[in-house]
């Protein structure tokens, strides 16, 4: 194998980088495929678009990988702002260019709400996305309740989230042997964290602290514009 199919590149589209659940996924599938004898480097896409520089050596990396992994959160049903431009920035360069590269590409999206089904029309973007500028696709893989994880590394989140570990080393196993993702690595990613009664009453929880914390406990329930 020559150096540049054993070459990885990781694409962090959340606005909160490195301490993000989409940096968490990305980062675990990265040092597996490390131990898959890859070079690997990590650019957070907000990062990258400050400067036409920075968004020069994000277009450089692209075309110096063999492997392109694309880690974000849903927004709105959808890839977030910072995603969407990176991906226009990235076409209008390939189309230019015309790179003799082909990386595979990976999309990994996680959203909020427990069912994971959320990122599908995420997914589809990104799909169509590969398929205009050249990309060979290698899959999406779908999370949700992705803030039960919340930027924590993945080897250090307990047995809630050994499903989503073992989705990620069996995809690394694919793109290292230049494959698309498998069927049960997909499945495995979309498996609920945890029952949907325990997420939700945390999340209830969660936002009754949040009002508390803010001296609005009593008034949570006013719909002022009724
Ligand atoms: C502006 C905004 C829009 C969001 N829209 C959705 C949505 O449409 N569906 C959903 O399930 N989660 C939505 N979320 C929740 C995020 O997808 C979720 O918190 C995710 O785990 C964040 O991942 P990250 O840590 O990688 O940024 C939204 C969050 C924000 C801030």
């Amino acid at each position: 194998m020559t150096t540049w199919e054993k070459s990885a590149l990781l694409l962090v589209g959340s606005p909160r980088g490195g301490k993000s659940t989409s940096a968490s996924l990305g980062t675990y599938l990265l040092k597996r495929l490390q131990e898959r004898g890859f070079t690997t480097q990590k650019i957070n896409c907000r990062s990258a678009l400050k400067t036409g520089e920075s968004s020069q050596r994000l277009l450089a990396a692209v075309d110096g990988a063999a492997v392109v992994v694309l880690a974000s959160p849903l927004y709105v049903d959808s890839p977030p702002y910072i995603v969407m431009r990176t991906m226009e920035l990235i076409a209008a360069h390939r189309k230019a260019t015309a790179p003799v590269g082909r990386p595979l590409f990976l999309a990994i999206s996680n959203c909020g709400f427990p069912e994971a089904h959320h990122n599908d029309t995420a997914l589809a973007i990104y799909r169509r996305f590969a398929r205009e500028v050249g990309l060979d696709w290698a899959g999406g893989l779908a999370l949700g309740a992705g803030e039960s994880i919340a930027g924590r590394e993945l080897a250090e989140a307990g047995g809630m989230v050994h499903k989503v570990r073992r989705a990620l080393e069996l995809s690394a196993d694919a793109l290292a042997d230049g494959e698309a993702v498998p069927p049960e690595a997909v499945k495995l990613m979309a498996a609920p964290l945890m029952p949907l009664w325990l997420y939700l009453w945390g999340g209830n929880w969660g936002w009754k602290r949040q009002a508390r914390n803010n001296g609005v406990l009593k008034s949570i329930k006013d719909r002022p514009y009724l």
